[in-house]
């Protein structure tokens, strides 16, 4: 049943062969006429890569490690979503930049080609995010779960196969982390891993804030580091989307916040969809040279 009459599961439509939810299909011209501030900062991620994560890291650093100032709002209203447009419950970026000054922590999961080309003319720093493939799926097939405005999973194993052929919101993971890679020299983008943010959280907190040319004591650095632990995080109500309506975000069918792990993938592949799945990305993927960790 619907929640109300103007919020349901979305049907993707195609914006360059990439399948985007349809109200950011029908904004298409107004979403690649954007124009950033050259300060702005986005940072881009195929979804559930580690999206939040690092836009509370990179709030904390551009407001020294204060917790207070960071607790201002929820997420989605500190950092606008830049494709998203009405309806709710996630606010249109657009609108909420016209508002906001520079610089500002703009979120994309925007795929490279269809990141409006005013980013690259102004030079805006770049943040992309990876995770690798198998649990970068199992967390979007639970967030498909429990988002209502994502379309219906369906079953595991069917996800699997819309993974491996692109068919999922913003398209293929395989040409998504590609298509950043292949640029990230080019365009200075800073190309960051899930895996590598768990295994030693303070160098990749380091790593961002040498990026962004900024110089925070060692105490400051320690602190934002534990403010953005997965614990932490899962209780800050300006950091875990309980910001939206669980009719909309359903947490008892699964958390946004939902394990945080490195590997979580093995508690959802048989052996028998690891070996298909590997035999198609080792196709897909046999053209770069991704340094992916599926364990830590
Ligand atoms: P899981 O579903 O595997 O738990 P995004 O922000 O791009 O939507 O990504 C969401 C994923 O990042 C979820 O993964 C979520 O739990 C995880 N995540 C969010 N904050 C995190 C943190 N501070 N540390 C580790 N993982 C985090």
């Amino acid at each position: 049943e619907r929640a109300s009459s103007s919020l349901y599961r979305f049907p993707l439509l195609p914006v360059r062969g990439i399948p985007l939810m349809n109200h950011i299909a029908n904004s298409w011209d107004t979403i690649w006429a954007f124009r950033p501030d050259p300060s702005d900062i986005l940072i881009a991620t195929y979804p559930k890569a580690g999206t939040t994560w690092t836009q509370e890291i990179v709030d904390l650093l551009l407001h020294n490690g204060d917790a207070d100032a960071c607790k201002r709002a929820p997420t989605p209203a500190r950092s606008p979503f830049l494709e998203i447009v009405s309806p709710p419950p996630i606010p249109s970026g657009i609108d909420l930049m016209k508002n906001m000054d520079p610089p500002r922590i703009i979120k994309t999961h925007l795929p490279f080609q269809l990141v409006p080309p005013a980013f690259w003319e102004n030079k805006c720093k770049t943040i992309y995010v990876a995770r690798n493939a198998k649990d970068n799926m199992v967390s979007y097939y639970h967030f498909d779960c429990m988002n209502k405005t994502q379309p219906e999973p369906g079953p595991w194993e069917g996800y699997i196969s819309k993974f491996m052929r692109g068919e999922l919101a913003w398209g293929s993971w395989y040409d998504h982390v590609k298509g950043y890679w292949k640029e990230r020299e080019k365009r200075n983008i800073l190309y960051l891993f899930y895996e590598d943010m768990k295994e030693n959280p303070r160098r990749e907190v380091e790593r961002i804030m040498k990026y962004l040319d900024l110089s925070l004591s060692d105490e400051v650095i320690s602190r934002i580091v534990e403010l953005t632990s997965f614990e932490i995080m899962k209780e800050n109500p300006m950091a875990n989307y309980s910001c939206i309506p669980t009719h909309v975000f359903d947490n008892s069918v699964s958390p946004f916040m939902r394990k945080g792990q490195v590997g979580d993938w093995r508690n959802h592949f048989t052996p028998e969809q690891s070996k298909m799945f590997a035999e198609d990305y080792d196709k897909k993927m046999k053209d770069v040279n991704i340094p992916f960790r599926t364990l830590i």
